[in-house]
């Protein structure tokens, strides 16, 4: 692999390299053999929509303060496929590739090891079931200095930035891992997405009681979903897809609508009060929606990711004094927090997560997921 990054700012490695063998070189700079335990199997983005199941250099870890993961299950989400595809875009910020890497940071692992000093009173033990905190910053910019580490200007994402779940072994920040207890490595995994929908809530200074509206039912709609149950708010979610409203329900919703019957449902729903509007759709109109039926003071808070512009009436903004807020990622205390959500959603979510492929067909997992079917979580098994 290539030299072994020490810098305690960064909580993963960079190491893929897909070349031959010869050229490999172990830390201390002797010539690695094919073959030896020093090797594992992953799937290596190593080109947009080129993905090769092989046997790579293994991350040589822990280090200090580090722990070596043995992944389980990995989920995949839209931002694995605009990476996968050669759509994610490498802001000016970025100095290099993103390619080639090994993806995944929607992640359930077990610890095999625990790095030198990575054995503190509140540290994971070697055998816990983990969720993995994926993000990184930088601890220096103007957003991480007021305490946004979730928008830092130089934020790394395990599975993006830096090697990720998708290989039979990862070495992150004993800070960054999460036990999970008893849960089940499919709930582990759906702790990231779930991170993402409790920023989100978060984000909305939601009040219990309060009517929410959720635009879109995919994975962070309805991750969305229970992030604002488990706040005691009432839930209307819309989703064009009925097979999504039903599952909507099945996890809690207190109703459901289509997007053409939103304006008036919300209006029926909170008696004129939609207090939150979150909106997971990616799509630009739906802007528009959520100007149109958020109450006067009330947030909207966009999730969605999109490149397109969103073309809104100015009139609305201080007519109604509504806040306009965008969510990016996670904080720590939103994974905390997620995995506390996805443990008491369990009897209805587990049974919602799947379908499960085997490491060698991540690529056929991708497709299916990139497919939009119903599934609310693709998950590639690793081990186990
Ligand atoms: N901000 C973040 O940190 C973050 C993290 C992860 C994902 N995302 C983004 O969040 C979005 C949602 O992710 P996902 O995995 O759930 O994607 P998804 O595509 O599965 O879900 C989007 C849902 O919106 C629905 N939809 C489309 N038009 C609609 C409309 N007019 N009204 C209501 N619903 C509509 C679609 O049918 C779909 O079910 C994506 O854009 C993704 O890139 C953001
Ligand atoms: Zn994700
Ligand atoms: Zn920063």
């Amino acid at each position: 692999m290539l030299a072994r990054s020490l810098d305690r700012s960064r909580i993963g490695r960079r190491s893929t390299q897909v070349r031959p063998w010869t050229d490999l070189l172990d830390p201390r700079g002797d010539r690695r053999e094919k073959g030896t335990d020093e090797e594992m199997r992953a799937a290596v983005t190593t080109a947009p929509g080129v993905l090769e199941v092989s046997r790579v250099d293994d991350p040589a870890g822990p280090g200090p303060g580090e722990v070596l993961l043995r992944p389980e299950l990995v989920g995949v989400c839209g931002s694995d496929l605009h990476l996968f595809n050669g759509h994610l875009p490498a802001t000016p910020k970025r100095r290099r590739s993103l390619y080639p890497v090994i993806q995944g940071h929607e992640v359930c692992a077990v610890v095999e090891a625990l790095g030198d000093g990575a054995a503190a009173a509140d540290a994971p033990s070697v055998g816990d079931r983990v969720a993995v905190w994926p993000l990184t910053s930088c601890g220096a910019c103007y957003p991480c200095r007021v305490g946004r580490a979730s928008v830092c200007d130089a934020f790394e994402l395990v599975g993006v930035h830096v090697d990720g779940g998708l290989a039979e072994q990862l070495v992150v920040a004993a800070d960054h891992v999460f036990p999970i207890g008893d849960l089940a490595a499919s709930l582990g995994a759906f702790v990231e997405p779930m991170a993402v929908a409790v920023h989100a809530v978060e984000r909305s200074r939601l009040e219990e009681g309060e009517a929410v509206v959720v635009l879109g039912g995919g994975p962070i709609g309805q991750a969305s979903l229970l992030a604002a149950k488990a706040k005691g708010a009432r839930v209307l979610l819309s989703e064009p897809v009925a097979a999504r409203r039903e599952r909507a329900l099945a996890l809690g919703a207190d109703a459901v609508t289509d997007p053409g019957d939103l304006v008036t449902r919300a209006s029926d729903f909170s008696g004129g009060d939609v207090a939150v509007v979150v909106d997971t759709t990616g799509v630009p109109a739906c802007l528009g929606s959520a100007i149109q039926i958020v109450a006067s003071a009330g947030r909207i808070v966009v999730v969605g990711i999109s490149g397109d512009e969103a073309s809104v009436p100015l009139g609305p903004f201080t007519e109604k004094e509504f806040d306009l807020l965008g969510s990016s990622c996670h904080e720590r205390s939103d994974v905390v927090a997620a995995v506390e959500v996805v443990r008491a959603a369990a009897p209805t979510l587990g049974g919602a997560l799947g379908p499960e492929y085997a490491l060698e067909d991540a690529a056929e997992a991708f497709a299916f997921a990139g497919a939009q079917g119903d599934a609310t979580k693709v998950l590639v098994r690793v081990t186990g």
